[in-house]
């Protein structure tokens, strides 16, 4: 290392060292390779803060304004790529800085006045979560749209509906998208929540105890499109709960997405066969010729392990911390970034799959008649004729017996033998068999009748055109 490197370095730290740090050090401790996308963050931070200073008499507005305009500067290199990253300088906020002071000489000296970078970088990840939650909440609006397009351009379509992932009961394949809709919509639920405590502003609580300048965070809280300031610096250096409260937002929707993942794996099987995928968004075997594989959604639910580990190593971070900052909040941020891009990534994508999907509308209808999808109805009707519903179930229990014996559905019964079933049974019963009659009897709130269904569709627009985070 060259004499001037050397000093630089010590300078970077002050009077107290005596000694450059490390290399070891220096490469261990750095975080400017990932932290650097904060930087719009951070430049706009700083820019309320000096703004803030100047107007608050703490230092003179020509020095404010060279900081303002420096910064721009700064941004305007970061952005076409000519700004000299320097990993010696640790990370984004000193990069910024010392590129700062470099280019406005003394005034960019005074910016860190009143401020540390334990409420800065807090201050620029909330900022940066708030922005990313308006990302993630219109990549989830998109996949909404293709569940509801799914929904309108298919309805009436009739598909087995499971439970135990046994053939159940018949249900409209509108309904199957809307169950999706709503789940997406709960998660944008949690984020509008989740946005009341991100959006809140730590700056001037300094290191940890606040500053003995007369500083207004009012003002900066403002400036930056902050609700309101933090209420205890202590907390405010050192919680991260805002960050991970996020994550867990992005591991309900991974999980979410990891369901709809599983089914379309399934459904693409020959086993199903209830949907084609567009070709676009599948790949072959280079050994086996005839492949066609479903493997974005089984990437999706593979990488939905990925975004848990990051909320699990979050909530580790965070459980043994006294307060009030420690160093090792700084590995926050790789967890976040990458829970962030990967769900990211994965909604994109889905979207494609979702609205490109096409049901295989022979493959349902016949995948309908089998399996006694309208066994309950069967029952249901003995109800109504005056039986006990347990009853009911018992003599049902022994037609379908005495159909798997045969080989045969419970609409392959003659009217004869349904009568004879039950004294009960009259010729009404073969309407009650037909799946859809099944389904269009299903009208209560949230059924699967198409009466329903359409109903829940046109909420679902309804909501989806009204929602806004803010
Ligand atoms: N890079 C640090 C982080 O991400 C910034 C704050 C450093 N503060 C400190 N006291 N060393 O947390």
């Amino acid at each position: 290392m060259s004499k001037t490197q050397e000093t630089n370095k010590k300078k970077l730290w002050g009077g107290r060292f005596a000694q450059a740090t490390s290399d070891v050090v220096e490469k261990f401790s750095a975080s400017e390779h990932f932290d650097r996308r904060l930087y719009p963050q951070d430049i706009l931070g700083s820019q309320a803060h000096a703004r803030m200073l100047s107007r608050c008499g703490i230092i003179s507005k020509q020095d404010a304004e060279k900081i303002v305009a420096g910064l721009e500067e700064i941004k305007r290199q970061i952005r076409q790529g000519s700004f000299e990253w320097r990993a010696e300088l640790e990370d984004v906020h000193m990069n910024i800085e010392k590129a700062l002071t470099d280019l406005i000489g003394e005034a960019g000296g005074r910016l860190h006045t009143a401020r540390s970078r334990n409420d800065q970088v807090a201050t620029d990840l909330r900022m940066y979560v708030r922005e990313q939650i308006m990302k993630v909440d219109r990549l989830l609006a998109g996949l909404q749209g293709a569940f509801i397009h799914q929904a309108r351009e298919h309805m009436g379509l009739i598909m087995p509906g499971f439970t135990h992932l046994q053939k159940a009961q018949p249900v409209l394949w509108s309904h199957h998208m809307l169950a999706y809709f709503e789940m997406f919509k709960r998660d944008r639920l949690r984020l509008r929540d989740c946005l009341k405590r991100v959006n809140i502003c730590p700056l001037g609580s300094a290191a940890l105890a606040g500053t003995d300048f007369e500083i207004d965070r009012y003002m900066t809280a403002r400036e930056l499109g902050f609700d309101d300031v933090c209420t205890n610096s202590l907390d405010a250096v050192s919680d991260r709960d805002f960050a991970i409260e996020f994550v867990f937002v992005l591991c309900t929707v991974m999980m979410h997405l990891s369901r709809l993942s599983e089914e379309l794996v399934l459904w693409t099987s020959s086993e199903f066969a209830f949907v084609e995928l567009p070709d676009a968004f599948c790949t072959g075997s280079s050994i086996m010729p005839q492949k066609k594989n479903p493997d974005v959604p089984e990437l999706v639910r593979g990488k939905t392990g990925r975004v848990y580990g990051h909320l699990i190593a979050l909530l580790t971070l965070m459980k043994g911390l006294p307060l009030a900052y420690n160093r090792d909040l700084q590995e926050d941020k790789e967890a976040l970034f990458d829970a962030l891009d990967t769900a990211s990534s994965c909604l994109n994508v889905m979207k494609f799959l979702v609205a490109g999907m096409e049901p295989r509308y022979d493959r349902l209808q016949e995948d309908t008649k089998t399996g006694f999808l309208t066994a309950t109805d069967l029952a249901d009707y003995l109800v109504k004729k005056g039986l006990p519903f347990r009853q009911a179930h018992e003599v049902v229990g022994k037609a379908v017996a005495r159909c798997i014996a045969s080989n045969r559905e419970l609409t392959d019964l003659d009217l004869a033998e349904l009568k004879s079933l039950h004294p009960s049974i009259q010729e009404d019963v073969l309407k009650v068999l037909d799946v859809k009659g099944s389904v269009d009897s299903r009208n209560c709130p949230g059924g699967t009748g198409t009466e329903a269904v359409k109903e829940q569709l046109k909420e679902a627009e309804r909501w989806l055109a009204g929602f806004q985070l803010l």
